[in-house]
């Protein structure tokens, strides 16, 4: 999508006269490499994210609709971010390559996998399509032609954030009976994803939640021992670089005192924003046998002190686009700030009677009337554009 303008000057001949013309000015898609490329070390480095068609188009749809010239402005430089794409159903695998077969060479391709069996066991509103038990499914049909298209790209670079949600709601929420008939599946399908993913031009990222899920003191080696055992038993993939935090979450990276240091349970929490969870976090994952570098959602982490307890997770309301995209993050331990959460996609749906409905998404601080999750919200985007830190 990245390309390098070329200006082309047309002449337009009227009668006699050689009359001035316009630039036309015309894209030249940037050339992929062409050699291998192997990912070592932080792979962000010297790579720029790259912006995928499904969203830029998102976005230049969404900015065609809005009138006012400076909003419009600022809404498509959120077009040139790069944002990751979600692999959340199998159908959405034929878009996979459409995506990433044009990443110019000196940019990353960031890819979410996202549809292990008994999806979002804590909550409803990004419930999956494949039920408890369809392991083979998300393996045969799922995990196995994605990893087919990527070995069809060895001179891409690609970042995956693997299974949002997963391995974190097995550590907190062991008690649901939802995510007690899940965890065979989720560890097995995660296990299987690391291991067939282990290219050499893929970096991967289990998600680990957020410092107010894991960060919790009593969470931190439970929530390190069950990434660790999984990673284990998928053999220890070398292109595992560590972990993915703030997945579509709000949490500041480094504000500080951070935003709930003051409520009446931050005693047991010393991870009030995501880089101390992560400070806090990767020794322990080291401990449990696993690498500990980590890259951080900003998408939509612009803004603070609105939600109302830290567990809020649906569409907040007032919420911003946040850092921009970059391997300039201050910290040793992480690798980049990142787009996961396509800004504008809904979290899940405020329509009581939906199936899917999630109280989370009926509360005060969520952004009401929501369509369901993964769903295109234009007054929600447009808000993100006029509340972003650092303005676009
Ligand atoms: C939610 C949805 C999923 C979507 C993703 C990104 O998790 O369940 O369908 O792709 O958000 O917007």
């Amino acid at each position: 999508m990245k390309g390098f303008y070329t200006a082309l000057v047309a002449s337009a001949v009227t009668g006699a006269f050689a009359v001035p013309s316009p630039i036309v000015e015309e894209r030249q898609a940037a050339a992929p490499c062409t050699t291998a490329v192997t990912l070592t070390g932080n792979p962000f480095t010297g790579r720029k994210m790259f912006a995928n068609k499904d969203y830029t188009e998102k976005v230049r749809l969404a900015a065609d609709q809005i009138t006012d010239a400076s909003l419009k402005a600022k809404a498509l430089k959120v077009a040139e971010a790069g944002t990751f794409l979600w692999m959340d159903t199998r159908a959405k695998i034929e878009t996979l390559e459409d995506n990433i077969k044009d990443v110019p060479c000196g940019s990353i391709a960031g890819v979410v996998i996202y549809d292990l069996p008994g999806r979002d066991c804590a909550a409803k509103a990004s419930n999956g399509e494949l039920a408890v038990g369809d392991i083979s499914v998300y393996k045969s049909e799922y995990i196995d032609p994605i990893v087919a298209i990527f070995k069809k790209y060895p001179n891409t670079a690609f970042a995956l954030v693997i299974e949002p949600d997963s391995l974190p709601n097995l550590v907190t929420n062991a008690d649901l009976q939802t995510c007690k008939d899940s965890a065979t599946g989720y560890r097995e399908g995660v296990a299987y994803a690391l291991k067939s993913l282990n290219l050499p031009n893929i970096a991967m990222y289990i998600d680990a939640g957020h410092g107010g899920w894991l960060g919790w003191n009593d969470n931190l080696k439970p929530g390190a021992k069950e990434l660790g055992t999984v990673y284990k038993n998928a053999g220890s993939p070398k292109q595992v670089r560590g972990i993915a935090t703030n997945v579509a979450g709000w949490n500041s990276f480094d504000m500080s005192p951070g935003e709930f240091s003051k409520a009446t349970d931050a005693q047991w929490n010393k991870a009030q924003n995501e880089k101390q969870y992560i400070t806090l976090f990767s020794p322990e994952l080291k401990s449990a046998g696993m690498p500990g570098q980590a890259i951080v959602d900003t998408a939509r982490n612009g803004v603070q002190n609105l939600r109302k307890e830290w567990g809020h997770w649906c569409n907040v309301k007032g919420a911003g686009f946040g850092p921009r995209p970059t391997s300039t993050t201050g910290s040793t331990l992480v690798d980049a700030f990142v787009w996961v959460k396509p800004g504008g996609e809904s979290d899940g749906t405020s329509d009581t009677s939906a199936d899917r409905f999630d109280s989370f998404c009926g509360y005060e601080d969520a952004y009401q009337p929501a369509p369901e999750a993964g769903q295109w919200n234009q007054a929600y985007f447009e808000d993100l554009v006029k509340n972003a830190k650092p303005a676009l």
